[in-house]
């Protein structure tokens, strides 16, 4: 392909400095108390995401300066021990150590017997109000961070519900995934909180909703008018969205061989940029707006069959020592066909695929668009034309790129395939924060549009659920194929088959 960067050439497209590095402005949350509690700060997840995402917004003076972060666990360590623990991975991020110390200065840590055990919660619920009454400021915010298993969410939730909850300023939980196996258990782990809080306090993490592209997806569709007319089953033949991994399950094929691909990344990440991509325009701008819209692509969605699926798993994935079943039939490439059922996509085949142990790593949406009518048909040409396509990378190297065929230069007239890029890495000193901590600042800001609404993630469960279990009754046995390949050579007639539009 020819790269055609009209970014380069034109100064217009340049973007306005100002809006590109401006850091958040003030807001009203700046000047009261914030305390944060890591529920589960031993752990992995605390250690590589929350508390470095926590970090940079500190670093960027996004953080209000009436802040202390409590982390809770089971296991034993002093307020020092807990700094030491985090420490390299802090300094890994690139902040300078006077930053990390003054962070560091601010993190306590409190253990407890269990995630439920009321003397450990009210010691350090009773600090974290003392240090809430020496401030100025009478409104006292409280965000709660769930970094543990869904098992100990429920009883995490009624010690917070019971002792911890804000009385001057709001009481916010953030929540990882998995949110569930299957449409029951997600049923259940909702109940497990909605009895003690309500939704408006519930932040459901997907952090692909946090990736820059994804988080562009709406102003680039509907602030755009040249996309809205194209944007249908009239000119777009397919949808394919791709997540590709060069790594294995890397030690953590306990925790994949229950879930499998389609639970970690298809139900969840995949199906969010979605229906992002899918929805009609929200009425609104406002988190419950943007959320109606996503709810009604999912509505409209055909329950998912094992006929539109085709499953993978790599060689020697059963070799992890941590995956006890070795004949599990656990996959970790998957790609399914999902057909919406609305006017603007009545007919268009939406394919996602993922897969682990793969030749690169990746994650893009690519909309094939069906071949023009006018020179398309003439002879001579029609063979070398290939299809336009938009790309929208999310990773590695984030990018929209716009396919499309141009004459050859010079003295030829045969058609070529040139590309028309916009790479966020052309864009001069571009902050591009982690998806942790775009999604934390909005759990700040209490801006629940990034975050899975509960009947969201009722309506994706219903649409995998008879799938998933199709998967687990039949014991379907996936496709082999060769870590670092591109997955089950079988795919490539499956794509030519399941990408074509039905009319
Ligand atoms: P960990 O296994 O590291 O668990 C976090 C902490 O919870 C541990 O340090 C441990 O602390 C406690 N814990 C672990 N297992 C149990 C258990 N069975 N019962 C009670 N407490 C337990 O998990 P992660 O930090 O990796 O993940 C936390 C959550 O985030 C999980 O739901 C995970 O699926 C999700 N997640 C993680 C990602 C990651 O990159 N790690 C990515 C996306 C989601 P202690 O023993 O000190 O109490
Ligand atoms: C997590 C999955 O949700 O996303 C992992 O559990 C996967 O298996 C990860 O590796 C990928 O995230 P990213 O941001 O690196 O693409």
């Amino acid at each position: 392909l020819q790269n055609f960067s009209f970014r380069k050439d034109s100064d217009e497209i340049l973007p306005d400095p100002d809006s590109v590095h401006v850091a958040v402005s003030k807001e009203d949350w700046h000047d009261e108390v914030l305390s944060i509690v890591v529920v589960g700060a031993s752990g992995d997840l605390a250690k590589k995401k929350t508390y470095p995402s926590l970090l940079k917004l500190y670093e960027e003076n996004l953080l209000p300066k009436e802040l202390t972060i409590y982390g809770y666990a089971r296991s034993s360590k002093t307020h020092e021990g807990l700094r030491q623990h985090l420490y390299p991975h802090l300094i890994k991020t690139g902040t300078s150590e006077h930053i990390v110390n003054s962070f560091l200065e601010r993190c306590f840590y409190y253990s407890g017997k269990t995630y439920g055990d009321e003397s450990a919660y009210t010691s350090m619920i009773g600090d974290l109000a003392k240090f809430e009454s020496t401030s100025e400021s009478t409104v006292a915010n409280r965000l709660f961070y769930l970094a543990v298993p869904p098992n100990v969410f429920g009883e995490s939730g009624m010690v917070i519900k019971k002792i911890g909850m804000a009385t001057t300023g709001w009481t916010r939980l953030v929540i990882e995934k998995p949110f569930g196996h299957d449409l029951d258990s997600c049923n259940e782990l909702l109940k497990t909180l909605s009895d003690d809080f309500d939704e408006e306090c519930l932040y459901r993490i997907d952090h692909y909703l946090g990736k820059e592209v994804v988080q562009n997806m709406i102003l680039f569709r509907f602030s755009n008018p040249i996309w809205e007319p194209i944007w249908n089953r009239k000119s777009i033949e397919s949808v394919t969205i791709t997540f590709k991994e060069n790594i294995d399950t890397n030690g953590r094929g306990g925790y994949f061989d229950k879930f499998g691909i389609i639970r970690d990344i298809l139900q969840n990440h995949l199906l969010q940029v979605l229906t992002l991509f899918a929805m009609e325009p929200p009425e609104n701008d406002d988190a419950d707006s943007i959320r109606d819209a996503k709810v009604e692509v999912l509505k409209n969605m055909e329950i998912i069959s094992l006929d539109d699926c085709l499953l993978g798993q790599y060689d020697g994935y059963s070799d992890d020592s941590t995956i006890e079943n070795k004949d599990t039939n656990c996959p970790t490439y998957a790609a399914l066909r999902c057909w919406i059922h609305t006017p603007r996509w009545e007919g268009v085949p939406f394919i996602l695929q993922a897969g682990k142990a793969l030749d690169e790593k990746l994650c893009e949406v690519r909309a094939t668009f069906k071949p023009a009518k006018t020179l398309a048909s003439v002879q001579s040409v029609s063979k070398k034309i290939e299809p336009s396509e938009l790309v929208l990378r999310l990773q590695p190297n984030p990018a929209i790129e716009l396919h499309n065929n141009t004459k050859i230069p010079g003295l030829s007239t045969s058609p070529m395939k040139s590309k028309m890029t916009m790479s966020y890495e052309d864009i001069p000193d571009l902050s591009n924060p982690d998806a942790y901590t775009r999604l934390l600042l909005s759990v700040m800001r209490g801006d629940q549009g990034s975050f899975v609404r509960d009947d969201e993630l009722r309506r994706s469960w219903e649409i995998f659920t008879p799938l998933l279990h199709a998967i687990d009754d039949t014991g379907v046995r996936p496709l082999p194929y060769k870590p670092t390949s591109k997955g089950p050579e079988e795919r490539v007639k499956w794509m030519e088959k399941m990408s074509k539009a039905t009319s």
